[in-house]
């Protein structure tokens, strides 16, 4: 049995960053899924926002944000995450980040929805940059330790107080006691048969929340990133919005750009949720690429190096092609309701980063706020928790792991069900018939599932089974209550 003051479930760039903070107050105990580096934060393109430019205001980039939200989204969250993105990203470039530079300033780019450049970057690898020089930071810190291969299974709960949580470690149970414990999970991509997220993203975190009795909101918004590479692969490759935002246009299977018909002012660099409907649409007539083909070789090898190497995987040439694109599942923009000091209804539970649900991104959220979000509302400095009195504690479950392989192979059989039923019942269009269907459809799975389960033991495929059926179900109802379109949520 392990104690440790803050226990961060999580290790992008919100777990880690929260982490750096809470070590000054006290003993910092980190559990990740797999690999420290293995989360979302690692695969970020683009970049992260902020006010960071002369001729650039706070009150356009909350303008931006909140319109992007299709007006959802919480004006006061806003506010504060905007007002404070200059200093986040500058404590970030304290911490050792080397965002690109020109003439003794930041390089800054533009993506949808944004009326201003203001996107401070790193090629096209922004996230593993940032995730990089967290990792090295944590790792030089005397007071944390990160336990990987950890998978969190449940939060240990009495009453309303929440005092660890149990996880899983080379074929074991163990359970671990906490001053404070924080959901820094990330997000769900993995509950969708495409996606742009790595395995890790089954919405354990928010599973956990939902079981525990945390108040979650907003799950019906799904976001998906228009551009994911048209090419077999998981996850699906990003080709970022960047690359519309420097110049990059889309075309459709007879070679002619369409944007101006869905969005007639912004065409390309419309926000994410209405690109990705009209590349929807589209595509029904045959395939949609990209192109920015009227660019150089060198400008192109230079600002996007990952992407251009991984298209000459597929022998596609960024210079000259035309680049199949599908939208993805990307983000999501709902998750566990929090204050603006990352506090959810329960006693010393605290959530960050995407798991999250701070009313920032409304019913869509804007390209690059993200980043910005999940940095900006983890750098609160860790409030005084009260030492918790082991004593209190109650009874452990009682669970061990099953080391019967059939198992797996049908948690996992189970897993891609629920990836189609998403994908089908609540993507980019929904109707109210199939979102119903999509709720009875689950219901077959819950059965399917308890079939399977032995009632004492579980794996890690089960248990993420599990956490992609309470989650996607909790999407489900969420849709069926938002009768009407807004942001992400399209009701043809
Ligand atoms: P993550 O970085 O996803 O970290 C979650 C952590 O929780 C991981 O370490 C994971 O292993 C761990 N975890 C999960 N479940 C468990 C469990 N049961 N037990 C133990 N550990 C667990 N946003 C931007 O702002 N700008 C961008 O340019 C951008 N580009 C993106 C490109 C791609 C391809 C993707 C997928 C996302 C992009 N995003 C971008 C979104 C952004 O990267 C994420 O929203 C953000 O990084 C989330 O950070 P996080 O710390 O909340 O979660
Ligand atoms: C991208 O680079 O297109 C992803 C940006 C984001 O998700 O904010």
């Amino acid at each position: 049995m392990n104690r440790t003051n803050f226990l961060i479930i999580g290790s992008g760039i919100a777990g880690l960053n929260f982490a750096l903070h809470a070590a000054k107050k006290g003993h910092v105990t980190i559990l990740t899924k797999k690999k420290v580096a293995e989360s979302n934060t690692n695969y970020a393109q683009g970049g992260i926002a902020g006010v960071l430019d002369k001729l650039d205001s706070a009150n356009q980039h909350i303008e931006d944000t909140f319109n992007a939200g299709a007006r959802h989204g919480k004006k006061k969250a806003i506010k504060f995450m905007v007002e404070k993105s200059k200093e986040a990203i500058t404590r970030l470039i304290e911490l050792g980040v080397e965002f690109e530079k020109e003439h003794g300033k930041l390089k800054l780019t533009r993506e949808g929805g944004h009326s201003h450049r203001r996107i401070a970057y790193v090629g096209d690898y922004t996230g593993q940059e940032i995730e990089n020089i967290l990792i090295k930071r944590v790792r030089e810190h005397p007071n944390i330790e990160i336990v990987e291969n950890a998978f969190a299974l449940d939060l240990l709960k009495k009453r309303k107080t929440i005092y660890g949580a149990s996880f899983t470690k080379n074929n074991n149970i163990d359970y671990i006691f906490a001053d404070a414990v924080i959901l820094a999970t990330g997000g769900i991509g993995q509950l969708y048969q495409h996606t742009t997220n790595p395995k890790i993203t089954t919405g354990d975190g928010i599973a956990m929340a939902i079981r525990a009795g945390a108040t979650t909101k907003d799950l019906e918004f799904t976001q998906f990133h228009p551009t994911a590479l048209n090419k077999r692969r998981t996850p699906l490759f990003l080709l970022s919005e960047t690359l519309r935002g420097e110049g990059a246009k889309l075309k459709n299977t007879t070679g002619a750009r369409f944007m101006h018909k869905h969005s007639p002012k912004l065409k390309e660099l419309a926000s994410r949720d209405i690109v990705a409907r009209a590349i929807y649409s589209e595509s029904k007539d045959g395939p949609v690429t990209l192109d920015i083909s009227h660019k150089s070789r060198d400008f192109l090898k230079k600002r996007f190096p990952k992407i251009y190497a991984e298209l000459r995987k597929y022998k596609l040439d960024l210079a000259k092609d035309l680049i199949p694109v599908i939208p993805a599942a990307h983000y999501t923009c709902g998750g566990i309701k929090t204050n603006l000091k990352g506090r959810t209804n329960l006693n010393r539970l605290f959530a960050f980063g995407e798991a999250a649900c701070t009313g920032v991104h409304g019913a869509n959220r804007l390209a690059s706020n993200s980043l910005l979000e999940a940095l900006v509302f983890s750098n609160q400095i860790a409030q005084n928790v009260k030492p918790l009195r082991t004593s209190k504690v109650l009874s452990l479950p009682h669970q061990t792991i099953s080391k019967d392989k059939n198992l797996i192979k049908k948690a996992n059989a189970i897993q891609k069900e629920i990836k189609k039923i998403m994908w089908e019942h609540a993507g980019i269009v929904r109707s109210h018939k199939k979102i119903q269907e999509g709720l009875m459809r689950m219901k077959q799975i819950k059965k399917s599932l308890a079939k399977i389960k032995p009632t004492t033991e579980t794996t890690r495929e089960v248990q993420e089974a599990i956490n992609m059926l309470e989650v996607g179900t909790s999407i489900l109802k969420s849709a069926k209550k938002r009768k009407k379109t807004l942001g992400c949520h399209f009701i043809a």
